[in-house]
């Protein structure tokens, strides 16, 4: 049996070659696995027989919340950015209890919204981005109205990583009494380690009642490992469930039972990379993402927007798609975003520099066949 998981495990991709450039997941860190490995049967749905497990989540989103600079936040580690958008609209869904409620989207915002919009039968009201490609704040303030729960900002927007003016959105939020959510799903684990310029998201901007933050993502956390933070204790009384028959009283997140495993991995990396180690990763990352960046353009293709993170965004004159789809018979993993005609290139941790010299050099002679 393990011959034969071991061989089609051979018929997956691998993060080891470099060749997956598509991906907003990466190779955990070492130290996660170990951890993983160590709570593989610890589960926080029934969190009373788990107060370790219990203690050391709490822990996490005690290190994300600071990160964010919340204070006495709360929160959960959940099964990714998905389930923690959805805790986030869900809370504000319930606070408001407006008959027909709507949320106001960025245009560029996940398209998990559109599966929790539905969940939730919350209507999806998309504002327009603006010529950076960030959602703009006239036209949100123009999609507010009395049936709106929420307004969402993206910090670190998946095709193209942007950070939308989430300043300029809590202003707003403030003025319109209205719940502000924060999708760093990719970018929490980035933002805070860049260099200046570094784009305002979190808590400090007094209007942000909760943020997605995935430590599978740019956390080097095994998966599942998402996160979501609220600003006030409150939030989690619009999501309380009252569980009959196990240890606890009450749940609060949508799955059940849930990985402890992942809770740990999390803690164990924050743990051994620190904050520190988390700024020398994104400094390779965005070393990695200025070269690819300058080889793009000086090869000619144009570049979508200046990446803010680690995500590279161009097209080809001589047709973007159709140069996807060449690159991925070379066995390079890119996307092709069809909203912005480009390919979408993510330098996570598995990308060195000697895999960006070598697909500048493949891209080059691709480009020409
Ligand atoms: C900005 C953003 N939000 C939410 C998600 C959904 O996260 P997950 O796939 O972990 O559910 C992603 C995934 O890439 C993302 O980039």
């Amino acid at each position: 049996m393990l011959a034969e998981l071991k061989r089609i495990r051979q018929l997956d991709a691998g993060y080891d070659d470099g060749k997956i450039l598509c991906s907003i997941c990466t190779k955990p860190h070492p130290i996660a696995r170990q951890a993983y490995m160590l709570f593989l049967d610890s589960n926080l749905g029934d969190a009373g027989l788990f107060p370790g497990t219990a203690q050391l989540e709490k822990e996490v989103i005690g290190e994300l919340a600071t990160l964010l600079h919340g204070e006495n936040c709360v929160g959960h580690v959940v099964s990714g950015g998905t389930e923690a958008n959805l805790m986030a609209l869900w809370a504000a869904r319930n606070m408001a209890q407006i008959d027909a409620p709507e949320v106001v989207l960025p245009e560029s915002a996940h398209f998990s919204f559109r599966k929790i919009c539905n969940l939730l039968n919350i209507k999806p009201v998309y504002a327009g981005l603006d010529s950076s490609f960030r959602v703009d704040p006239l036209l949100v303030e123009k999609c507010i109205n009395q049936r709106t729960v929420a307004i969402v900002g993206t910090a670190g927007a998946s095709e193209l990583g942007v950070v939308d003016p989430i300043e300029k959105l809590s202003r707003l939020s403030l003025e319109r009494r209205v719940w502000l959510h924060v999708d760093a799903a990719f970018g929490g684990l980035v933002i805070p380690f860049l260099h200046d310029p570094k784009p305002q998201f979190d808590f400090t901007l007094e209007a942000v009642e909760s943020v997605t933050v995935d430590p599978h993502k740019m956390g080097m956390a095994v998966i599942p490992a998402g996160g979501i933070i609220f600003r006030d204790r409150k939030a989690l009384e619009f999501l309380q469930t009252e569980t009959p028959y196990l240890n606890d009283q009450y749940q609060y997140t949508f799955v059940g039972t849930r990985s402890g495993a992942a809770v740990a991995s999390t803690w164990a990396v924050f743990r051994a990379l620190g904050m520190e180690g988390y700024r020398k990763i994104v400094r390779k990352c965005m070393k990695i993402t200025r070269f690819l960046s300058q080889g793009l353009a000086e090869a000619g293709f144009e570049l979508v927007v200046e990446p803010t993170l680690n995500i590279v965004a161009f097209r080809s004159k001589g047709g973007t798609k159709r140069l996807a789809e060449k690159l991925w018979q070379q066995g390079w993993f890119v996307s092709y975003v069809p909203r912005y005609d480009c390919i979408r290139i993510v330098v996570m941790p598995h990308v060195k520099k000697r895999h960006a010299v070598a697909f500048l050099k493949d891209l080059n002679l691709t480009e020409k066949l």
